[in-house]
């Protein structure tokens, strides 16, 4: 039996994401929440322009640069007997594959709406990601303070756009210049809208709609529109289903405005009762209680030069069970089962670190990592051994070949290309054959090849060339012992190998990927790399 104090510590554990369009408000709403949390102290709003001033979880150079939040950061903080774990993602489109492995990462994710645009193309496509996931969804849809769509319109997008039913927990009275708070669906009380600057202490008014003070607190209008609007939810909408929740098919809504800190108390509380302790996961040996006194977790990040003066790489574990602890003996079994002591584990507020002496199953820590891991692995108790469930790898769409300006950067050029495509922000490839003096790159969004090239300059101090190809399509040969060079390929086809030697090929159109299969009888061809 498990001790019950290793199973309070995980029930109070809520691991989750938040997901946005660019500009949605993701970030202000993560420092809303950390400033419930205590995690920080921040008097001031983040209004400002984007390019001076750089949220807490916006750290890295470029990040500050473009005002774009490119890796993902972790957060903890412990709100109302809670321990709390958000994981910012990036929010532009080129980084879905990093929102992927975080998504891999979390038992919920939170999405953020700008209430005047609704559903936005980025949205769209972080949500599909969590669908691959089936993880639970919570909608905040954010900037009521501002002139917004109207919230049946919204909820009406949200459910044919993205195919998820919604259940409205609050409602919004106006918007815009004219918004005056939401109504509570549960309590049944309108709780009024007094700006204040987006500070933590929300001065709050309580009442009900058939309150005599209801007209003055929010307009006779607004009153009646109200009540039309609530007699019409509560007719039609679906009600709560905590099942259909936690299968990712029915998202909880919350109205709000994150930046005057209106409707963020509400939303996290709901969210807190809502959301599930961490999850079980599925793993060779069957699935993996949370609550199993043997720990494991898997690598889902890895990040190097964190810290430019110390040059380190960190890589990012979640604890998917069981307890640990510091200096605890564990088996990384990728590595052979390797047994080893993680070096200075570690958890983040933003840059902030601290090392840690204990965690538990939902917690995300991160380790000194001499480049032994990989995304993906497992490491678990001596004798315990299992495999999570692998992290996929999306195929490149974007090609280019990668050469070093200075010959005598070579050494610091192999390092630097392959140290990042550790981390999984680039995938490189070579001809066969070719040494390592020039690579091909491959990415799923351009802006990673402004990011690798950043990197390269600013880390490893490399000026690189380069020179963009005109393939889109990635496919892995899965037939043994095949002789690529023996294939009948369309002449703009290209041989590569990755870095295990698997042969690969490279086309242009999906016209020569037909092609290919047709010439060559018994060619099996994959999207993804199994090895
Ligand atoms: P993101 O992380 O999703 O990209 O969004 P972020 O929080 O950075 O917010 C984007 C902009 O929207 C910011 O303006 C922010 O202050 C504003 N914002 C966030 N929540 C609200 C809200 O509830 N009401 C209003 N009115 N604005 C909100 P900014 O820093 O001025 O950026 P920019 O406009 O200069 O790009």
């Amino acid at each position: 039996m498990p001790d019950s104090k290793l199973i309070n510590e995980i029930n109070r554990r809520r691991t989750f994401a938040i997901i946005s369009h660019p500009d949605a408000g993701k970030t202000t709403l993560t420092e809303k929440l950390l400033l419930y949390g205590g995690a920080i102290a921040m008097a001031g709003s983040v209004k400002g322009k984007k390019s001076d001033r750089h949220a807490v979880s916006d750290w890295m150079e470029i990040e500050k640069q473009r005002g774009i939040s490119v890796t993902s950061s972790v957060m903890q903080f412990e709100y109302e007997g809670y321990c709390i774990n958000i994981l910012d993602t990036p929010g532009h489109q080129d980084f879905s594959e990093d929102t992927y492995r975080t998504l891999m990462a979390v038992d919920s994710a939170v999405m953020v709406i700008d209430a005047a645009k609704g559903v936005e193309n980025q949205t769209r496509k972080l949500f599909k990601v969590c669908v691959m996931r089936h993880i639970p969804i919570f909608t905040f849809i954010n900037k009521l303070d501002r002139d917004a769509k109207n919230p049946f319109e919204l909820l009406s997008q949200i459910e044919d756009e993205l195919g998820i039913a919604t259940c409205t927990m609050n409602w919004p009275i106006g918007n815009g210049v004219d918004f005056k708070g939401v109504y509570d669906r549960e309590t049944k009380t309108v709780l009024s809208y007094i700006p204040n600057g987006g500070q933590r202490e929300v001065e709050k008014v309580e009442a009900t709609l058939l309150d005599p003070s209801m007209d003055r607190l929010i307009g006779e209008a607004n009153h009646a529109q109200l009540a039309e609007d609530i007699e019409l939810l509560d007719g039609a909408s679906d009600s709560l289903d905590p099942e259909r929740v936690a299968r990712g098919e029915q998202s909880p809504v919350y109205f709000g405005s994150a930046l005057n800190n209106f409707g963020v108390e509400p939303f996290l509380e709901g969210f807190l009762k809502l959301t599930s302790p961490p999850l079980p996961r599925v793993s060779d040996k069957g699935e993996v209680s949370p609550f199993s006194e043997d720990f494991s977790a898997f690598v889902f990040k890895i990040q190097a030069n964190m810290n430019k003066a110390h040059r380190d790489r960190l890589t990012f574990l979640r604890i998917c069970s069981g307890k640990f602890t510091r200096d605890m003996e564990i088996s990384h079994v990728q590595g052979g089962n390797k047994r080893m002591r993680l070096s200075q584990p570690q958890q983040m507020m933003a840059s902030e670190r601290e090392i840690i002496n204990e965690a538990y199953a939902g917690d995300i820590i991160g380790v000194f990592d001499p480049g032994i891991f990989s995304i993906g692995d497992t490491i678990c108790s001596p004798g315990k051994e299992l495999r999570f469930e692998g992290i996929p790898t999306f195929a490149p769409e974007h090609f280019a070949r990668i050469r070093h300006k200075d010959t005598m950067k070579r050494k610091q050029f192999v390092k630097g290309t392959t140290q990042i495509a550790q981390e999984g922000a680039i995938q490189i490839f070579k001809e066969p054959a070719s040494g390592m003096e020039e690579v091909i790159v491959g990415v799923v969004g351009m802006l990673q090849f402004d990011v690798f090239e950043h990197r390269m300059r600013t880390e490893y101090n490399v000026e690189i060339i380069n020179e963009g190809l005109p393939y889109q399509y990635i496919r892995w040969i899965d037939n043994e012992g095949i002789d690529p060079k023996e294939l009948n390929l369309s002449s703009d086809t290209k041989i590569v190998q990755d870095f295990k030697d698997n042969y690969l090929l490279l086309f242009t159109s999906e016209w020569n990927i037909r092609w290919a299969l047709e010439k060559n009888e018994g060619l099996i061809l994959s999207e993804f790399n199994k090895n």
